[in-house]
């Protein structure tokens, strides 16, 4: 080993200029790669003289370690290049890609539900999803105290005054404001966000998601109720299916009914999903209450209305055969990922 052999090297780093990632590889295996020529003085290194071994040693490791900082110095002024745009590496190869997200199970029944009551001729209403004790009970003929406000139990967001500020238990809230609001006639539908405190299970959940609709004209009837549910109903699970009406009780509607669709996994013969019925539950509805077309500033002389209440997870279970709530809500990207070919329907 001589002098000029390590000083060459070290004229070569100081003149090493690479540009792109690749010409830094190039340059890092020149040096250090197994044949690079750093390398091959550290071989030789193994043979020298004992008395010399001190003084080459310490060049050579400099020499290393210069040469690292170097290459890694390249490499990163290279990558930057990259990421600033500055360098095009190599046009050949494949791009990084976007990973598109798609759309949640929910929110494409959500939509399906909304195409099927537009093309009935009804709005879409929005509303808050903090609203007052009015909004939610009150006005829909809940009195405070009306045992009937158990079957919702609610979270209060400040309690204790007159009309608390509560968490919506249903979006009719949003039908009390579009009567507020609206001219007659009103024809709306309200889908959203729900809150209730229930203990989550398979079929139960504190946050859900509802479409309400509301249709208020002079000469409604329920035999108009009826059709509009018959129509939704073969809409969303085909032209064979039928309805069953069950009367029901709900403080806003008289009378007031809940709605069983028939079966469309056993087609009524009786399976585990229908728990051998043929019907499953799919909504609430009703003859708006007089009390609350009044409530409402509404003349329920003159004018009468129905409103029914569906759960979107509910009819999503039902379409895909989901035998468990909390699927929609855990965001598990297997599960979500089996929705991806639904947003071609
Ligand atoms: N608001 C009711 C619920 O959330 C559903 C419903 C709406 C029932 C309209 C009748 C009429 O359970």
């Amino acid at each position: 080993m001589t002098n000029e052999q390590i000083q060459q090297v070290i004229d070569e780093l100081k003149a090493l200029n690479a540009k792109t990632a690749k010409e830094v590889e190039e340059a890092r295996i020149r040096f250090l790669g197994k044949k690079g020529s750093i390398t091959a003085l550290f071989e030789e290194f193994r043979t020298i003289a004992p008395e010399y071994k001190k003084l080459y040693g310490k060049a050579l490791n400099v020499l290393k370690q210069e040469a690292i900082a170097k290459i890694e110095e390249l490499r990163e002024a290279a990558e930057n290049d990259i990421a600033s745009g500055r360098a095009v590496e190599d046009m050949s190869l494949p791009g990084s890609g976007y990973e598109l997200g798609s759309r949640h199970p929910v929110s494409i029944v959500r939509q399906e539900i909304v195409d099927i009551f537009r093309k009935f001729g009804y709005d879409v209403a929005e509303g808050p999803e903090i609203e007052d004790d009015w909004h939610v009970f009150e006005a829909l003929n809940f009195p405070p105290n009306h045992p009937a406000r158990d079957m919702q139990d609610t979270f209060f967001v400040s309690a204790g005054h007159k009309n608390p500020l509560l968490l919506r238990t249903h979006t009719s809230s949003v039908q009390v404001r579009a009567m507020e609001k609206l001219k007659l006639p009103i024809r709306v539908i309200c889908p959203g966000r729900v809150f209730r405190n229930e203990a989550i299970s398979a079929r139960a959940h504190c946050i859900f998601h509802q479409v309400e609709g509301l249709y208020i004209d002079e000469n409604v009837t329920f035999a108009d109720l009826k059709q509009a549910i018959l129509l939704f109903v073969r809409e969303m699970f085909g032209a064979d299916a039928k309805i069953r009406m069950r009367p029901s009780y709900f403080p806003f509607t008289e009378p007031s009914s809940e709605v069983d669709v028939s079966c469309n996994i056993c087609h009524g013969k009786g399976c585990n999903i229908c728990k051998g019925t043929g019907w499953l539950e799919i909504m609430g509805c009703g003859m708006v209450d007089p009390n609350v077309l009044e409530a409402n500033g509404i003349d329920s002389k003159k004018y009468s209305g129905f409103a029914f209440g569906m759960g979107i997870e509910r009819i999503a279970m039902l379409k895909w055969q989901v035998n468990d709530l909390r699927h929609y809500f855990e965001n598990d990207l297997r599960f979500l990922h089996e929705f991806d070919s639904a947003l071609e329907v």
